[in-house]
């Protein structure tokens, strides 16, 4: 059992819904065990700048519902120099900090691996993406959230598309990753997706449209995943329309409205028991780990795993959007 006596948490990258609920769980399983904690400010760009504030359980009350992060979050540029992490560091040291959580994606673990490496400080991650790409764990705080505001607005972009018997090219966010395109594909009863995991044949897209025509399928909802290797929707209708289909294509960007948004009931549960497993594993004297969740059990996951391996995508969602989109 390691003796902490003070730790401090942050949120990094971008934000996603649930972050609140996850930093209401690491104060309040902290201030059980009479552990102090603080709070880091705009991520690791508060950790260099010292710009911490005191927590209490007062500080985290009616949070759990909200989208966001109270502790703001951001991408540091000093902190991704070794002179920057030193006064980070010593931030740390200065301020009798004996333990941090950080809440984040991959360039978060990246940034906390590479601080560990260095300075051997117990760092414990929790996993805050509304992208899903995290390796060692089935679902990131923000995904399930994310995945319902997008089957909402696609729903209601539906509904357009019949009237008008249009096909729609919706993207969604992933810059490196299609967990968000693929299961709100499935969600949505998507006619196709383009994923930046699997090569994209616009040529065959245009000839699977072609044909829907014929069978008098008159209006299609295709999603695209905006790390697509064929461009964003924008881009991929130009490339479309170059093929003279007799569709016609329309584009909604969906952007940041994915990001936000009062947390799901399944993310303000997993930020709660991966908030609370959090602080046990500092507790437990563990350093270095994401705390993740598979097939329902807490598990914990070596930032050098979390951030070496990528999280893939299974064949057989792929096989169902196929299947299911007749
Ligand atoms: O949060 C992850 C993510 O949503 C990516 O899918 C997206 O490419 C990126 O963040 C955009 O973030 P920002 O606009 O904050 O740079």
């Amino acid at each position: 059992m390691a003796i902490i006596k003070k730790i401090a948490i942050l949120t990094s990258g971008g934000d996603a819904p649930g972050m609140n609920a996850a930093i209401r769980a690491v104060v309040r399983r902290a201030i059980k065990e009479d552990i102090k904690v603080v709070g880091v400010m705009r991520g690791y760009e508060g950790l260099v700048n010292g710009d911490f504030i005191p927590m209490f359980s007062k500080s985290v009350s009616s949070i759990i519902q909200l989208g966001g992060t109270i502790l703001k979050t951001a991408r540091s540029k000093s902190f991704t120099t070794a002179e920057g992490r030193k006064v980070a560091y010593n931030n740390l040291i200065e301020n009798e900090i004996d333990a941090l959580v950080v809440i984040g994606g991959d360039g978060t673990f990246k940034g906390a691996r590479i601080f560990t490496e260095e300075f051997n400080f117990p760092t414990v991650g929790i996993p805050g993406t509304i992208d899903n790409d995290l390796y060692g764990t089935d679902m990131t705080i923000g995904y399930d959230t994310a995945l319902n505001t997008v089957i909402e607005a696609v729903d209601k972009i539906r509904d357009t598309a019949a009237s008008h018997e249009r096909v729609f090219l919706i993207e969604v966010m992933g810059r490196d990753a299609g967990f968000i395109a693929l299961r709100a594909g499935i969600a949505c009863g998507a006619e196709d997706i383009l994923i930046p995991e699997t090569p994209s044949d616009l040529q065959a897209l245009h000839q699977k449209l072609t044909k829907y025509i014929e069978t008098k399928k008159t209006s299609s909802i295709i999603l695209v995943a905006e790390g697509d290797e064929e461009g964003g929707a924008f881009e991929i209708k130009e490339k479309m329309e170059k093929f003279g289909g007799e569709y016609e294509l329309k584009v909604t960007v969906l952007g940041h409205i994915q990001r936000g948004g009062s947390p799901s009931a399944y993310d303000r549960y997993l930020a709660s028991r991966l908030g609370v497993a959090a602080v046990e594993a500092l507790i437990d004297d563990q350093r270095s780990i994401m705390i993740g969740m598979i097939n329902r059990e807490v598990v914990h996951v070596p930032f050098n795993k979390t951030t070496k391996h990528h999280k893939t995508i299974d064949q057989r969602m792929l096989d169902i959007v196929d299947i299911l989109n007749a």
